[in-house]
C-alpha cells in the first residue's frame, strides 16, 4: 500500500492525518494486509470518494475490484441512488467483496460481475460518470482504448499506478511497466482528455473528457 518514492516521513505524517475507518473498512485493509491484496488504501480511497463527490458521479464502472475495497470508497461516495459496477476476474474476490458490501449496507448500489473486465465493460450498455482502472498493468493501453467511448462528456477516467513505484521514469523491458507507460503516452496525447498524474502512494491518473 505504501509508494515507493514519497520520503518515508512525509507518508507516515500524511498517513497519520487519515481519520480512522470504521469497522468493515478497517477489516478489509487488515486482511489485504494479511493477504497481500494490493488495495489501493486509505489516502487514495479518499481522493476517490473526493472526486465522485465533486463530480456528482452516479454510474460508476470499476476494473480490478478484488475485495471491493476501493469499489466501496466509490459507492458510499456516490449515495443511495449510485450504480457501482464491481469486476473482477476472481470468484472469490467477488464472493468476500459481497459479504463486505452487505456489511456496510451498499450491496444495493453495487453490480458484482466476475470475468474480464474490460470483456464486460463492453458487453454493460449505457455512458459512466467515471471508470476507475485498476486491473493488470501490460491491458492499461486495452482499457484506454474500451473505456474512452464509455465516458460521458465531463466524466472522469482514473487509473492507479500510473507511476509504478518510479519505474515509468526509466528503460522498461517488462510488459507491466510498458503498458503503464504506453497508457501515460496515450491520456497525455489525447485530444479527448484533460489528465493529471496525482502523485499520491503510486501515482494516480485523473483525465476529464471534454
Ligand atoms: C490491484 S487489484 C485491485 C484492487 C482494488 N482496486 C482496490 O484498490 O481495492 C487488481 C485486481 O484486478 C483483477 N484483475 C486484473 N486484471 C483483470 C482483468 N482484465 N479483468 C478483471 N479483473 C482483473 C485481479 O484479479 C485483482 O484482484
Amino acid at each position: 500500500m505504501k509508494s515507493a518514492f514519497i520520503d518515508s516521513r512525509v507518508e507516515k505524517y500524511l498517513y497519520g492525518l487519515l481519520p480512522a475507518r470504521d469497522l468493515v473498512v478497517a477489516e478489509m485493509e487488515a486482511y489485504a494486509e494479511r493477504r497481500d491484496v494490493p488495495i489501493v488504501g486509505a489516502a487514495v480511497g479518499r481522493l476517490l470518494a473526493l472526486l465522485v463527490m465533486v463530480s456528482g458521479a452516479r454510474r460508476i464502472f470499476e476494473m480490478g475490484s478484488a475485495i471491493g475495497y476501493s469499489t466501496l470508497w466509490l459507492a458510499r461516495a456516490a449515495g443511495p441512488r449510485a450504480e457501482v459496477f464491481y469486476t473482477d476476474g476472481d470468484p472469490a474476490n467477488a464472493a468476500r467483496a459481497r459479504k463486505y458490501f452487505q456489511r456496510a449496507g451498499v450491496e444495493r448500489r453495487i453490480r458484482v460481475q466476475t470475468g474480464d473486465a474490460i470483456a464486460l465493460l463492453k458487453k454493460t450498455p449505457g455512458k459512466f460518470d467515471l471508470i476507475f482502472n485498476d486491473v493488470d498493468k501490460h491491458q492499461y493501453p486495452a482499457v484506454f482504448r474500451a473505456a474512452l467511448p464509455r465516458l460521458r462528456r465531463g466524466g472522469l477516467l482514473v487509473a492507479d499506478n500510473t507511476l509504478w513505484s518510479g519505474r515509468v521514469a526509466r528503460k522498461a523491458n517488462d510488459a507491466a511497466t510498458r503498458g503503464i507507460q504506453e497508457f501515460n503516452r496515450l491520456i497525455y496525447s489525447s485530444r479527448e482528455l484533460y489528465p493529471v498524474i496525482v502523485p499520491l502512494r503510486d501515482g494516480v491518473a485523473v483525465c476529464r473528457k471534454r
